[in-house]
């Protein structure tokens, strides 16, 4: 089998890692990738999605999984099926749910997934209306696509008015402001063939740049995977409550959706609450859940295209944890310096990866170029282990200055 890795970031370079070691492929191509995947896959440049429809049939390309939202929301599993090409993601309407948050509030309302008390809209004045009358603290979601920075938690009013304002400079622009909701958070990957579901390990991100989860939002610090949060009562609810009424709306809506939902789940003091619907793997909880499996990649892949879900049993490493960390740029998620020289040592303890998310080549060593630039995962018999090993690989690599949360996993650990 020949498969084809869209996407750039640290996500892409755990799925054609993962596949490269798969005894079914034979080759993984990746379109763009980056510097630091040159071991597992070839690399491929292209200027335009469309490009990849082509360059799929003429290197006759068996799978193509897409990593990232945009070219989902972009209809490119749609023009790749068109093409009789297998693909793991979502067509245009099912992408949808992602990049319009209000579309997805409404569909979560429409089907009864409990969520936060919300409101859409297209102008700044009734925004501001709004915000005088149900007052702070409150969230305030750009609706569109914003890799992850498009949303701010108010404490205060003057800061929600000022984030709107903001907002409401571009044209068309679209907001939603919805109610606070306090609890743990929870990152949950649902596999689906339009059939079948399957519910992978949960996981919890890191979303704030700052320890003890303070500052702005980022793409996501670090993640952990599984997480203990949940008796067994706690799971069926979030089976029943969450994830059951989200696959009956999508049948209802009649969208067929084959690939992965990754569910934003804020377990409050009432239970579950259902933040976003992401059309895709996390990032980085892909680079913490992909170790924890234990055998191939790519069935996983074939089963959600073909349907076969139901017949597809995956095994997870058991007595195992798995810890990422991520290095990003000094100034991230601000304006942040690209061509910062990294060190990675070659030498490594057992169960530790290194994933990069914004490296280049330089000579004959690697410099930064975006701003989440290494996601460093590790194993280990408990959390706390986990953690302290992924920190020593994080202390061996050489990048000045690089923002690194300290306290991943934290909230889990006595
Ligand atoms: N209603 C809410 N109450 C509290 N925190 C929230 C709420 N909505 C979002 N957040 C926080 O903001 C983060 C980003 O929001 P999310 O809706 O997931 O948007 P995106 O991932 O597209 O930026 C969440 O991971 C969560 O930490
Ligand atoms: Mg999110």
């Amino acid at each position: 089998m020949k498969v084809l890795v869209v996407g750039s970031g640290g996500r892409e370079h755990a799925l054609a890692h993962f596949l490269a070691q798969d005894v079914h492929v034979r080759e993984v191509l990746v379109a763009p990738g980056n510097a630091g995947m040159a071991n597992d896959a070839r690399r491929v440049p292209y200027d335009d999605p469309r490009d990849l429809v082509t360059l799929a049939a003429s290197e006759r390309i068996d799978l193509t999984v897409i990593g990232p939202e945009a070219p989902l929301a972009a209809g490119l599993a749609d023009e790749l099926r068109a093409q009789g090409i297998a693909v793991f993601g979502p067509g245009r309407d099912g992408a949808r749910l992602e990049s319009s948050k209000a579309y997805a509030k409404d569909f979560m309302q429409r089907h009864g997934v409990p969520t936060a008390r919300y409101a859409t809209f297209t102008n700044l004045a009734a925004a501001l209306d709004y915000l005088r009358e149900v007052g702070t603290p409150i969230v305030v979601k750009d609706s569109y696509l914003a890799a992850g920075k498009g949303v701010t938690i108010a404490h205060a009013p003057e800061e929600a008015e000022r984030v709107l304002r903001e907002l409401f400079q571009r044209e068309n622009a679209e907001v939603v402001l919805e109610a606070f909701l306090e609890g743990q958070e929870l990152s949950v990957h649902v596999l689906t063939d339009g059939v079948h579901a399957l519910t992978l390990p949960l996981a919890q991100d890191h979303k704030q740049v700052g320890e003890g989860d303070v500052g702005p939002m980022t793409g996501g610090m670090g993640a952990v995977a599984p997480v203990p949060l949940l008796n067994e009562r706690d799971q069926a609810r979030l089976e029943d409550e969450i994830i059951a009424p989200v696959l009956r709306g999508l049948a209802a809506d009649e969208i067929d959706y084959r690939g992965v939902l990754f569910l934003g789940v804020m377990w409050t003091a009432e239970g579950p609450q259902l933040l976003e619907i992401n059309v895709r793997f996390g990032d980085p909880e892909t680079q913490t859940l992909l170790p924890l499996l234990d055998g191939c990649l790519l069935p996983m892949f074939e089963a959600v295209e073909h349907r076969t879900l139901d017949a597809w049993h995956p095994v997870w490493k058991s007595g195992t944890v798995a810890a990422t960390v991520v290095l990003a740029a000094p100034g991230y998620p601000g304006a942040y310096e690209k061509g910062l020289p990294v060190r990675i040592p070659d030498a490594r303890e057992s169960d530790t990866w290194v994933f990069h998310a914004g490296t280049s080549r330089h000579d004959d060593g690697f410099v930064t170029s975006g701003g989440r630039v290494l996601a460093v995962t590790a194993l280990d018999g408990d959390l706390a282990r986990a953690v302290a090993k992924a920190y020593r690989e994080v202390d061996r690599i050489d990048l000045p200055g690089a923002v690194v949360r300290r306290d991943i996993g934290g909230r889990l650990l006595p």
